[in-house]
C-alpha cells in the first residue's frame, strides 16, 4: 500500500472507530468513476467531516477540491488529516456552508452535510456549477428510511425523512437537471445540468 493509501486507510478507520459518518467505499469508487469520466478539474464539497471523502478526490490527478464543514473540531480534524498527506490542492473552509459567499465556479459539487438541508445546500450552490456541471447528493435513502416516513415512531427522525422526500419530489420535478439514483451505499443522486 503506498503513503496515501495508508493515510486514506487510517482516516477510514479513525472515522468508523469515532462514529464520524464518512462515505462508504463503494460510494467512493462511484464519485471517483464519475470524475473520471466527465473530466472534472474542480470540486466543491459541502461536509468534510475529517476529510476522508476529500483526500479521496484530492488524490485524484489534476484535481482540486474546496469543502466546507461548520464543526470545530472535525474541522481541526480535517487541517490535521490534510497536513499529512502534504496536499496542496485542497481548500478547506471552516463556516456553515448557509452563511458563505464563494464566488468560484465548479465542474462537480458533492452535497454531503445535514440531510434535512439539501435543497438550501442544492439551490443556493446551483450557482456555483459551471455548465454542464454535475451535483452529487448523498445519502438519499438515509439507511432506508426514505419512501417510509409514515411509519417513524421518532418525530425528529421523522420529519428530516420528510425533507428528503420532499426533496427527492423536487428533483424529480424540476426542469434544469437530468438526475440519475445511483444505490450504491445509502444512495447518491447524480444531477447533470440541462443544456438550455
Ligand atoms: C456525512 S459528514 C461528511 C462526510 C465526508 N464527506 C466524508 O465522506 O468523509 C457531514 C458533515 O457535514 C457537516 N455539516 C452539516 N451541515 C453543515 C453546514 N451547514 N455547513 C457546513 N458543514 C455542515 C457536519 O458537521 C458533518 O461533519
Amino acid at each position: 500500500m503506498d503513503r496515501i493509501s495508508r493515510i486514506i486507510e487510517d482516516i477510514r478507520e479513525y472515522g468508523i472507530q469515532n462514529n464520524v459518518p464518512i462515505m462508504s467505499v463503494d460510494t467512493i469508487n462511484e464519485i471517483t468513476k464519475i470524475i473520471k469520466e466527465n473530466n472534472i478539474k474542480n470540486i466543491l464539497e459541502i461536509g468534510t467531516a475529517i476529510a476522508y471523502s476529500t483526500i479521496c478526490f484530492a488524490s485524484i490527478e489534476g484535481i482540486k477540491i474546496t469543502s466546507v464543514e461548520r464543526d470545530n473540531d472535525r474541522f481541526l480534524k480535517a487541517q490535521e488529516n490534510v497536513k499529512l498527506t502534504n496536499f496542496n490542492n485542497i481548500n478547506l473552509i471552516h463556516d456553515d456552508a448557509l452563511n458563505i459567499d464563494i464566488k468560484d465556479k465548479f465542474d462537480l459539487i458533492i452535497i454531503d452535510a445535514a440531510k434535512s438541508q439539501n435543497m438550501k445546500f442544492f439551490n443556493k450552490f446551483k450557482e456555483n456549477l459551471n455548465d454542464k456541471g454535475i451535483i452529487i447528493i448523498d445519502n438519499l435513502s438515509f439507511h432506508g428510511y426514505v419512501g417510509k416516513s409514515n411509519e417513524i415512531k421518532s418525530r425528529n427522525l421523522r420529519q428530516m425523512v420528510r425533507k428528503i422526500e420532499k426533496f427527492l419530489d423536487f428533483l424529480d420535478n424540476n426542469q434544469e437537471f437530468d438526475i440519475t439514483y445511483i444505490n450504491v451505499g445509502d444512495k447518491l443522486g447524480v444531477c447533470k445540468k440541462k443544456n438550455i
